[in-house]
């Protein structure tokens, strides 16, 4: 394991600390929620009882094969806890997500959570993210007028592609990487194209974590959101 999974996988650690008897937990998308995954399957062997909502089909796929119940948003009142990884975020507690196309569902689990923690390597953190690729979810009949649009904007999306092929989201939705100067403000930039019509949601999580915890050499490094209505879980 290089360093790098280390991190990650120190941050899901100390992620898991948080974790308790009986909650519902938002499970996230990507190579860092892996660690947590794993970490909440150690759990429910060991007899906590949890149950998960989860935000994508491959983090669905993950969770049964480490006997976490999960349930769909319907049959969860709450979700306790929501744990996932970003692919960036500044130091104003902004994230972008939305790398591993899962960003619509991570956005309302995070949304519906009481508390939200964030778990990355070290190399996350970014001053600004300003001028940082911004996945957008959106329609595939409106995908390219969109595109259109976001140029008009005076940014450039590109519809994503995987192996050759065009990518859809679990919604069946398309994503648009959008990129803007580095001189606009990546909120500002952000809530204009969510006003585009067929935009579902973009990948710009707005301050909406409570705790952030990154893996580094020297240990997992803590950072409590304090703006955040979802207070940080008492220790
Ligand atoms: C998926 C996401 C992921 O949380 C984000 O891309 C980080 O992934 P990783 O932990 O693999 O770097 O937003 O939609």
């Amino acid at each position: 394991m290089d360093d790098r999974e280390r991190q990650k996988e120190a941050a899901a650690k100390a992620a898991a600390a948080w974790v308790r008897d009986e909650m519902t937990v938002g499970l996230g998308t990507g190579s860092t929620a892996y660690y947590f995954i794993q970490e909440a399957g150690a759990m429910v062997r060991a007899g906590i009882r949890l149950r998960a909502v989860v935000t994508s089909e491959a983090t669905g796929k993950l969770a049964a094969s480490f006997h976490i119940p999960v349930i769909p948003p319907e049959e969860a009142q709450t979700v306790d806890l929501a744990v996932d990884g970003v692919d960036a975020v500044d130091t104003d507690f902004c994230a972008v997500k939305g790398g591993g196309g899962a960003l619509l569902r991570e956005k309302i689990v995070a949304w519906k959570a009481k508390q939200v923690i964030w778990i990355m390597d070290e190399s996350k953190p970014v001053k600004n993210l300003a001028g940082f690729p911004l996945p957008v979810e959106v329609l595939p009949f409106a995908a390219s007028w969109a595109a259109d649009a976001v140029k008009e904007l005076g940014g450039n999306a590109v519809c994503r592609q995987r192996d050759g092929k065009s990518f859809f989201t679990d919604n069946g939705n398309r994503i648009l990487d959008v990129v803007f100067p580095k001189e606009r403000d990546s909120r500002l930039a952000a809530e204009a194209v969510r006003q585009i019509p067929g935009v579902l949601e973009t990948g710009f999580f707005d301050r909406m974590c409570s705790r952030i915890l990154i893996g580094t050499t020297g240990g997992v490094r803590e950072l409590v959101n304090p703006n955040k209505e979802k207070a940080p879980l008492q220790g």
